[in-house]
């Protein structure tokens, strides 16, 4: 049986946030990073295992999305774990699914540091990260040390990998750029997010529209129902082949106009995308607090509570206008922002910079009022 939410809430916002905050300088990437190697560590054995048990004991709403069986209706957003070093410690974290990444085909360094500010007063982030990863060989390769593999439960969670476009390789190029990403990472994903939204990579917005976006989702989805025809030479028990083609997702900008929306709608329909996943970060600056306005002019994307609002029209418009399912992402610093996701049509919610600002506690509480909700 995990702690209750409450009392996560309490230890992390009253105990630990203001350690984390304040540690290596202030500088949110290196706490980032430090906490990622904490968790790296912990898997399925050792002290680590009874400290994430505390959470573990919060469970969710069942669902079955797109074939997949997921424990909880809360995951972990694409951007926390882009190198999937602590894939074995989100299911202990409360989470009922994880997305990793993004990855792109080719190591890069992303954006010069910093790249990453805490708008506290906003409870928000903005960050420019660039895509900064090992690329895909490496990530593959670290999944397939810790055994992760599609549909064997190792994570204890279902496992999306968020997948973008090298940023030195052409626009005109990113279908192939893509494909090698994905052929390397989908034996290790239960499901592929297809990252065209991020506002950090010049012009990867752009593949949002209709032809790019057709020519990219079809590429993609035909790859995906080779590989599961064809039993995967490289893991031959565990290959994508198992369970049917792998459902790709596409994550969606907030900035989008509705006629734009509509034209991404219309082409996911039409070119076999399995779900969306709306939204990615903002160019907006709107709904900041006033101790916060120097730090809005930092470029990249906002993240957090200024988001929330957006992100649940966003939401709303999307399952109003699809049949397919949602994943809701944007803002979610409370449960009852969570629930208001569902209550606009989403079958699951990411979060991010909520985990930032409440910790662990917030997926449980999800969980906790998803559950409630439910009986209800
Ligand atoms: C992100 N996000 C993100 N999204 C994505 O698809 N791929 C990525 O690599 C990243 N990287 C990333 C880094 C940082 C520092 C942040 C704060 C965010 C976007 C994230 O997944 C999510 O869509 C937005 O942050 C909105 O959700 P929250 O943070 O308001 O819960």
């Amino acid at each position: 049986m995990g702690l209750p939410a409450g009392l996560l809430d309490a230890g992390y916002t009253r105990l630990l946030r203001p350690v984390l905050f304040r540690a290596c300088g202030g500088d949110p990437e290196a706490i980032h990073e430090l906490m990622i190697r904490v968790l790296a560590g912990f898997g399925s054995a050792g002290p680590a295992a009874a400290l994430t048990g505390l959470v573990a004991g919060s469970r969710g709403r069942r669902t079955t999305v797109a074939g997949i069986d997921f424990g909880s209706r809360v995951g972990l957003a694409a951007g926390l774990d882009k190198d999937a070093t602590a894939v074995l410690a989100w299911r202990g974290l409360g989470f009922g699914f994880a997305e990793l990444g993004t990855v792109t085909a080719r190591a890069q360094p992303g954006n010069p540091r910093p790249r990453m500010f805490r708008l506290r007063d906003s409870k928000a982030v903005i960050n420019r990260m660039g895509f900064n990863n090992p690329g895909a060989e490496a990530v593959a390769a670290t999944l397939a040390a810790r055994n992760v593999f599609r549909g064997n439960g190792v994570a204890g969670i279902p496992i999306g990998i968020s997948i973008g476009k090298t940023k030195l390789v052409e626009l005109a190029d990113a279908v192939s750029d893509y494909l090698s990403s994905y052929r390397l990472l989908a034996p290790h994903a239960d499901y592929v997010a297809v990252n065209v939204s991020s506002p950090n990579t010049p012009g990867l917005r752009s593949l949002q529209d209709g032809g790019a976006l057709a020519d990219l989702l079809g590429a993609l989805v035909s790859e995906a129902a080779t590989m599961a025809a064809e039993s995967h030479p490289s893991v031959p028990e565990r290959g994508p082949g198992r369970c049917g083609p792998m459902p790709i997702f596409v994550k969606v900008a907030p900035d989008l106009t509705w006629a734009q929306l509509d034209e991404v709608l219309a082409t996911c329909a039409d070119h076999g995308a399995a779900g969306l996943i709306a939204t990615n970060t903002t160019l907006a600056r709107d709904g900041l607090a006033a101790s916060d306005q120097t730090r809005a002019a930092e470029a990249g994307g906002l993240s957090g509570a200024p988001l929330t609002r957006r992100a649940r029209e966003v939401v709303g418009y999307v399952c109003e206008h699809t049949d397919l399912p949602v994943m809701g992402v944007g803002g979610v610093i409370t449960a009852a922002d969570a629930m208001a996701l569902f209550d606009a049509g989403a079958s699951l919610v990411q979060l991010y910079t909520g985990f930032i600002y409440g910790g662990p506690g917030l997926p449980a509480a999800v969980n906790a009022l998803d559950v409630e909700r439910q009986g209800s």
